[in-house]
């Protein structure tokens, strides 16, 4: 706090969770860094409090930056956001009150497609299921050594995979599917022929794809259209022996219907690493699932990425101090309604 008098001509930032200290001292030379450093996010309350207070935040999709928020952040000009999603922020409002929204696209593709991958691969093979059956002495009660009908899952190679939403992180979650020998055909609201013909996939409309498949993979932001895309009706067209993997956002899914489609056998299997509601609550009933596997929400989480991640949110921050437009602007329009910089 005392730190403010001390660099009193410094715009003020206020980074509502640690983030690694070489990126921080990167900021520090042009803004007042305030660091929120408890492990749970910032009650509304005190986010609310402190954005009335500062000229930049930085954020996590965990902040719910609204347009409440903003409105009575009177000084706030940039919100530089820590993931590339930004559907905790309402961009409409930040663009009209000339705020600037920044993400992290592109750095943690990579990361986010091998998770994909892994969870994927995780249902396909039972792996969670395999190692419990292990280490809870599951295989060793019953002696078995190795049996022919042990922990039988689904091959890859030779099966469709539909990613539902070709951007980034599902273009390259369709590379790894062609490099597994699976045939991939993909939904979005744009066709990209270009990736078509160079990655030798092909597009099929939601419901085809949803019936074609073997494996779902969701790459689709949360938006008003995505929301609940995935909804019961759509899970009934899905191939009984399909598998659901969601890397995007919890609410793509509707969740009771899951769950609903898992307990009346409609498809074989999921794997969510993002939920309706997050923190999951252990007492969920699709914690109950042998056949799910649960993973809280780490598609970015390497140290690479991460790091990464904190890097760009400083460009961002760094870019707009010196009255440049950061380089990844989520917002652009706003360039219209107020320059960049703190001026
Ligand atoms: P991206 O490059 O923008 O890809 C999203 C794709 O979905 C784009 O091709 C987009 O088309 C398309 N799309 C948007 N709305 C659609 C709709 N209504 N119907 C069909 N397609 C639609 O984003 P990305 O970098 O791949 O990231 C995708 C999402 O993954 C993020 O928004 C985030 O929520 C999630 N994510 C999760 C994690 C994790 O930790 N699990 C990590 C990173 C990202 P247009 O470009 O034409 O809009
Ligand atoms: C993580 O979920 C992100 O959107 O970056
Ligand atoms: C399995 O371990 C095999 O040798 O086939």
């Amino acid at each position: 706090m005392v730190t403010w008098c001390k660099f009193k001509m410094k715009p003020k930032l206020f980074i509502t969770r640690e983030l690694f200290p070489d990126v921080i001292k990167k900021l520090e030379e042009y803004y007042d860094v305030e660091v929120w450093d408890r492990y749970q996010p910032p009650p509304y309350e005190v986010l609310l409090q402190k954005a009335k207070e500062v000229d930049a935040l930085g954020t996590l999709l965990t902040d719910k930056i609204d347009c409440n928020l903003l409105q009575q952040a009177k000084r706030l000009r940039i919100v530089a956001q820590y993931a590339v999603g930004y559907d905790n922020i309402d961009i409409e409002c930040a663009t009209r009150l000339g705020i600037y929204v920044t993400n992290t696209p592109g750095v943690l593709t990579e990361a986010t497609a091998e998770l994909t991958w892994a969870l994927l691969m995780a249902v396909a093979r039972r792996i969670v299921e395999a190692d419990h059956f292990v280490r809870w002495g599951e295989w060793w009660r019953l002696q078995t050594g190795w049996h022919p009908k042990m922990m039988l899952g689904v091959e890859l190679q030779g099966k469709t995979l539909g990613i539902i939403g070709l951007g980034r992180i599902g273009s390259r979650v369709a590379e790894f599917g062609k490099a597994f020998g699976m045939k991939v055909i993909y939904y979005d609201k744009f066709r990209r022929k270009d990736l078509e013909e160079k990655m030798g996939i092909e597009y099929r409309e939601l419901d085809d794809l949803l019936k074609e498949a073997d494996i779902v993979s969701i790459h689709v932001p949360l938006t008003k259209e995505t929301y609940h895309l995935i909804n019961e009706e759509r899970l009934k067209k899905m191939k009984k022996g399909a598998i659901i993997v969601n890397t995007a956002r919890g609410a793509v899914i509707d969740t009771d219907a899951l769950v609903k489609a898992l307990r009346e056998g409609w498809i074989r299997g999921a794997g969510l690493d993002v939920h309706e509601q997050e923190p999951l609550d252990p007492n969920h009933p699709i914690t109950a699932f042998k056949n799910v596997v649960l993973l809280p929400h780490i598609g970015s989480a390497t140290y690479e990425t991460r790091h990464r991640m904190a890097e760009l949110v400083a460009e961002n921050l760094i870019a707009f101090y010196k009255g440049e437009i950061p380089p990844t602007l989520v917002n652009k329009e706003v360039v219209n309604i107020r320059k960049p910089g703190f001026k």
